[in-house]
């Protein structure tokens, strides 16, 4: 068994901190739920009226077990105030100048995500390298959202505005799931986190990736769907290195089938998905910003071929 400083030893990251504070809060919690309604049920039960009770006893309470009750109340609380802001200081422990790794702003409803340190733009599916504390720089596009992936660190909301600070580590590699944890509007539920962490050498290799212009085939389907893609006025919102403007209404598109799932980890990234999502955005994702531009089946055909190609 740990005493409760346990929490904050050196050797123990942000995330298992966190984890422990938040268990010890749920037993000692727990004990004192029990307690409260075990001594309910007693009462209920010795006390309760007999035939012909009377007046009831008019001694005055019993201000001895007052005095005790109030002493461990008060402890138990003080213990938790401290701790709380023990673990907060620690893993919210923040440089004076940070230089994040990461800048994620939050969307409705998606993420866009920009590595300052080597130029790399990508949305919804973050990578990041394991093994070390990753810096991220929080902001919102429009509407308070809040990050959070469970097992990489603490929750932290994203203010229009204002800059937020967060640590994130990944022990190993793997893909880390989390979700936006603020109410954001309609599609506040299909606003999910993916976070794939990998080692050292694979990170850069993705970022190396990830620099590289948009592909450009000679493929008719392919001409014809970048073609569409500026005639429709998609690059009024969507951004593609090389190819259209740096709007960031919606997400970069550069390297979009690079992804494995699109629409903030809602959907597997794959022919027919992204053609019910250019058939008619409101249908998959309803509430979302994409407007439907109606187009004909050959158009469909020549976009999905398209977009499903950025690789
Ligand atoms: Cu973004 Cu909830």
């Amino acid at each position: 068994m740990y005493c409760c400083c346990a929490i904050l030893t050196t050797d123990l990251t942000a995330v298992e901190q966190i984890h422990r504070l938040s268990l010890y809060a749920v037993i000692v919690g727990g004990i004192v739920f029990f307690a409260v309604l075990g001594s309910i049920v007693y009462s209920l039960i010795h006390f309760r009226a007999k035939e012909n009770p009377g007046i009831p006893s008019q001694k005055p309470s019993d201000e001895r077990m007052e005095k005790v009750l109030l002493v461990i109340v008060t402890v138990v609380t003080a213990v938790f105030v401290w701790l709380t802001f023990s673990v907060m200081s620690k893993v919210g422990d923040i440089p004076e100048h940070p230089k994040p790794d990461v800048l994620i702003t939050g969307h409705q409803w998606w993420w866009e995500a920009k590595y300052p340190k080597t130029g790399v733009i990508t949305a919804n599916q973050i990578h990041i390298p394991a093994g070390r504390k990753v810096l991220l720089e929080l902001h919102s596009a429009d509407v308070i959202h809040s990050w959070w992936v469970q097992q990489l660190g603490q929750k932290m909301d994203m203010i229009p505005g204002q800059a937020n600070y967060l640590w994130l580590y990944a022990e190993k590699p793997g893909v880390y799931l989390g979700t936006c944890s603020e109410f954001c509007g309609a599609d506040h539920a299909n606003m999910r986190i993916r976070v794939t962490a990998m080692d050292t050498a694979d990170f850069s290799r993705w970022s190396q990736d990830q620099l590289r212009p948009a592909v450009a085939m000679e493929d008719p389907l392919f001409v014809e769907g970048a073609r569409l893609f500026q005639q429709k006025t998609c690059t009024n919102c969507h951004s593609i290195q090389g190819v259209a403007a740096k709007m960031t209404i919606g997400p970069d598109l550069t390297h979009f089938a690079s992804r494995k799932r699109f629409l903030a980890d809602m959907m597997e990234i794959n022919d027919t998905n992204l053609r019910a999502w250019l058939k008619d955005p409101q249908q998959v994702k309803p509430g979302a910003h994409m407007p439907n531009f109606i187009l004909s089946k050959k158009e469909l055909d020549a976009l999905t071929y398209y977009i499903g190609h950025l690789k």
